[in-house]
Parts: structure tokens; C-alpha cells; sequence
């Protein structure tokens, strides 16, 4: 499909997403998928995290700060911050043509304005810090994931940070709000909204992050951060438990 398709294709097959009150698997509305974190997978990184949120797989890599290149994009004051997002062509359904596409640019444009407020840039003038995420599976909410695992990520890296942050969308499915939308739900649905949201000193602060694609109503979109909020703080605690259980001697740089 090129991009012109993509865009063209707006009617949705119908399919029934909740029976008998439940979720297509077995979830109650308020629910997360099972969520996995493990921090400091990888050697050559100054901070890795693998996650898993449902049938979602990503990791995260942290390079920095380090000087960067090229040299012209430097900031005499302040570090700079660069995300890439990028799905593994074997992570999806139908093959994903490799390397960026629009989509990818504009996730981690976003992705990249969550954590700029929160890294403390002034800290490192002239320097960079890396953010990579990669998708090796994706079932909706990668965006989502992949803000949790570059959190660990850059913990694990000790890149000092105002807050965490932490990411789960929400989305109407049969006219009700459901949190942390799998693949079925995303694609059939009739609203999709990733949140991210910025923790510090275990409370909910601010609002780093909200999309939205489809419909809702103003109360429904209050509802909505209500419900993601009650998510967000159940990942959030998983995301400590990883750090912790990485640097079991250490406390985190917030508290
Ligand atoms: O993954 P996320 O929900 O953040 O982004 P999306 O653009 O709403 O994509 C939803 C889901 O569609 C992805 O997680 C993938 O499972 C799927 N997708 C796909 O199958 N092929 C693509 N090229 C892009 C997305």
C-alpha cells in the first residue's frame, strides 16, 4: 500500500469488541495488557530496556551524553535530544518496508518533545543524548511502549530528568472507553488517545503527550485522562520496580 492508499483508506470493518461486557481478551475496561520491563539489556548502551505491554515488544538504547555529530547541530547551552522510533520490517502484519516512513518521523518528533521538558539538557552543554526505540512486535500502542522503555532506558543511562514518563493510550470501542487498546480495538475502534504524562515524586504533574484519532466527546476525553492516569500510575510503579531490581542498592534520582 503507498502513502496515498493509506490515506484513502477510511471506511472500518465492523466488529463487535465487547461481548457480553468483556474485552475481545477477556479484559475489564479499566485493564492493562501484561506488561514486562526488564532494564540494562544491552552492553553497548549507557541504558537499555526491554518491554513488553501485551503482545507489544520493543527496546530501548540510551547513547550519552555524548559529543555531538554532526558538529553544526551542537548547542552551545544545553545538550540535544533526538529520538528515533523505528519498526523491525517483521514486527507487523504485512511487511514493513524498512526505514522511516511518515508515520515513524512524526512518532518520534512527538516522542521527542515528551522527554525535552524533562531531561535536564542544560546540564550537558554541547553534548547529545540518543534515544533509540525499535519495535520487534507490534500490536498497537508501540508509541505508548516505546515512551515506557526509553524511560527506563534513560534512567538506567543516569541521565538526570526533572520526572519519569510514562505512556498508555485509551480508546472508545462500542460506543465505551477502554485503557491500553490492543490491535482489534485500535484498528476497529472509534478513538484512539495516547497519553504521556509526567511523573514526579510519585504524583501525576503534567500532561507530556496526548494524540487523538477518531471521536469523543468532551466528557469522554476527561474520562479518558482519568482512566489513562490510573494506567499510567500502575506502569509507572513497574517501571521503578525494573530500575530497582537493575541498581538494588540505589535509590532513584527523584526521591
Ligand atoms: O503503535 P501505535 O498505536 O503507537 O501507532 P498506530 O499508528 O496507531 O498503529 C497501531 C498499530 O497498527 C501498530 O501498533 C501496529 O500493530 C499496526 N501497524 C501496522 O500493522 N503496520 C504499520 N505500518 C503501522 C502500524
Amino acid at each position: 500500500m503507498n502513502e496515498m492508499d493509506e490515506d484513502l483508506e477510511i471506511k472500518k470493518e465492523y466488529i463487535q469488541l465487547i461481548v457480553d461486557g468483556k474485552r475481545l481478551d477477556g479484559r475489564g475496561f479499566e485493564e492493562l495488557r501484561p506488561i514486562k520491563i526488564e532494564a540494562g539489556v544491552l552492553k553497548r548502551a549507557d541504558g537499555s530496556c526491554y518491554l513488553e505491554m501485551g503482545r507489544n515488544k520493543v527496546v530501548a538504547a540510551v547513547y550519552g551524553p555524548r559529543e555531538v555529530h554532526p558538529r553544526h547541530m551542537q548547542e552551545p547551552s544545553k545538550a540535544v535530544v533526538r529520538y528515533r522510533y523505528n519498526m523491525a520490517p517483521f514486527s507487523v502484519e504485512e511487511r514493513k518496508r524498512p526505514g522511516p516512513d511518515r508515520r515513524s518521523v512524526e512518532i518520534s518528533k512527538v516522542s521527542r518533545e515528551a522527554y525535552e521538558p524533562v531531561i535536564m539538557k542544560e546540564l550537558f552543554p554541547r553534548s547529545g543524548i540518543d534515544i533509540f526505540v525499535e519495535v520487534l512486535q507490534a500490536d498497537a500502542g508501540t508509541r505508548t511502549a516505546c515512551l515506557n522503555a526509553a524511560t527506563v532506558a534513560l534512567v538506567d543511562a543516569g541521565i538526570p530528568m526533572r520526572g519519569l514518563i510514562t505512556s498508555v493510550a485509551v480508546a472508545k470501542v462500542d460506543g465505551v472507553l477502554v485503557l491500553d487498546p490492543m490491535k482489534e480495538e485500535d484498528n476497529h475502534g472509534e478513538a484512539d488517545v495516547p497519553f504521556a504524562f509526567v511523573i514526579r515524586n510519585g504524583r501525576i504533574e503534567s500532561i507530556a503527550l496526548v494524540q487523538m484519532d477518531g471521536k469523543m466527546t468532551v466528557e469522554e476525553m476527561k474520562k479518558a485522562t482519568e482512566m489513562a492516569k490510573k494506567g499510567a500510575m500502575e506502569i509507572y510503579a513497574l517501571q521503578r520496580e525494573a530500575i530497582m531490581k537493575k541498581y538494588a542498592a540505589v535509590e532513584i534520582e527523584e526521591e
